[in-house]
């Protein structure tokens, strides 16, 4: 948590929690990492949801709101999120916020001590200047 406030107060990151109306447990996280300013302007998305809440759509809210604060409040230009070919829930997750797939990277993140090729995947503000 100390490291989430510190990315968050030097602008490189930060984190939303999901949690259900009523209840103090937190079921998914979004997270917003790498924010790079300058001529780039863009972010890496990370998400997860608690299994027992996968597949109501939870997760597509949060990352829904996220997107919006990249682009409206951040003013980012693109978000990009990647993920592991054998993924088709996270697929399934970003072809559904308008993510757009722009190749696959070899051996992209070292997973569990395995290199893992991920699907590299983008959404940009088409509202931006
Ligand atoms: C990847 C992951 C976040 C996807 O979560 P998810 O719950 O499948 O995603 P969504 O919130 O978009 O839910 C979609 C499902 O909810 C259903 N749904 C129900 N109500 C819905 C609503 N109001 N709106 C949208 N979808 C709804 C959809 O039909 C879909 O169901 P289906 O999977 O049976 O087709 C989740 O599997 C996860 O946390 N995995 C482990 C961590 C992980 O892999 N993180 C990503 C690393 S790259």
């Amino acid at each position: 948590m100390q490291a989430w406030q510190s990315e968050f107060l030097q602008g490189r990151s930060i984190h939303f929690l999901g949690i259900l109306p009523g209840a103090s447990r937190v079921i998914a996280v979004c997270s917003l990492t790498n924010i790079i300013r300058g001529p780039f302007q863009a972010c890496n998305m990370g998400y997860g949801v608690d299994q027992h809440y996968e597949g109501r759509g939870v997760m597509k809210t949060l990352c829904g709101h996220v997107v919006a604060y990249a682009f409206d409040v951040l003013k980012l230009n693109r978000v990009m999120a990647n993920y592991m070919p054998d993924n088709h829930r996270s697929a399934a997750l970003l072809r559904n916020l308008d993510f757009t797939i722009e190749g696959t990277a070899k051996r992209y993140l070292l997973i569990n001590g395995c290199w893992e090729d991920h699907v590299l995947s983008a959404r940009i503000n088409i509202k931006k200047d």
